[in-house]
């Protein structure tokens, strides 16, 4: 009976049509979801690097004695920062103007983001990933660095400071 009922229904067939578009990418774009989550893990995009946030304080590369401005064997300047709340470790950092800077920034407590005021640099902190970037300043000058995620109620205290040099 039920059956019969379903057939009274009148739907015109272009409508149909469309009604079946729409679940196939309904279903679509379930199943990209489904699959991202299950078989390959849901990542931050970009490349995906991990760290133990809890123990920072013992991981070689960012404990605190190896933070702020380095140049590695290569001749590149790499710069390495911690945020918690609520701030960026170092308070301070020094770096030249016209010269590419990696910035790897990690996460001791919760999500922060990092943000350059008149320049295209924002990211996000993820606690247990590292958050890379390359940049290069154009010109010398205070810049200051802000945290753009709501962390806590520090979050509007919390900043950095650059000093680009000539
Ligand atoms: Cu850290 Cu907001």
């Amino acid at each position: 009976e039920f059956y019969i009922q379903f057939r009274a229904i009148h739907i015109d067939p272009l409508e149909r049509k469309w009604i079946a578009v729409s679940l196939l990418v309904v279903g679509l774009l379930v199943s990209i979801i489904v699959i991202d989550a299950f078989f390959h893990g849901i990542n931050p995009p970009g490349k995906v690097e991990t760290v133990d946030s809890d123990s920072l304080h013992l991981n070689k590369e960012f404990a605190e004695d190896n933070l702020g401005v380095q140049v590695d064997g290569k001749g590149a300047i790499i710069i390495r920062m911690v945020a918690g709340r609520y701030s960026f470790f170092p308070k301070h950092i020094d770096v030249p103007s016209e010269t590419p800077l990696t910035f790897r920034w990690v996460s001791m407590d919760v999500l922060h983001g990092v943000h350059i005021p008149m320049t295209n640099m924002s990211t996000m902190i993820v606690p247990g990933y590292v958050a890379e970037i390359t940049t290069t300043f154009p010109k010398p000058g205070e810049y200051p660095m802000l945290c753009n995620e709501y962390c806590g109620l520090g979050h509007n205290h919390m900043w950095s400071n650059i000093s680009v040099i000539a």
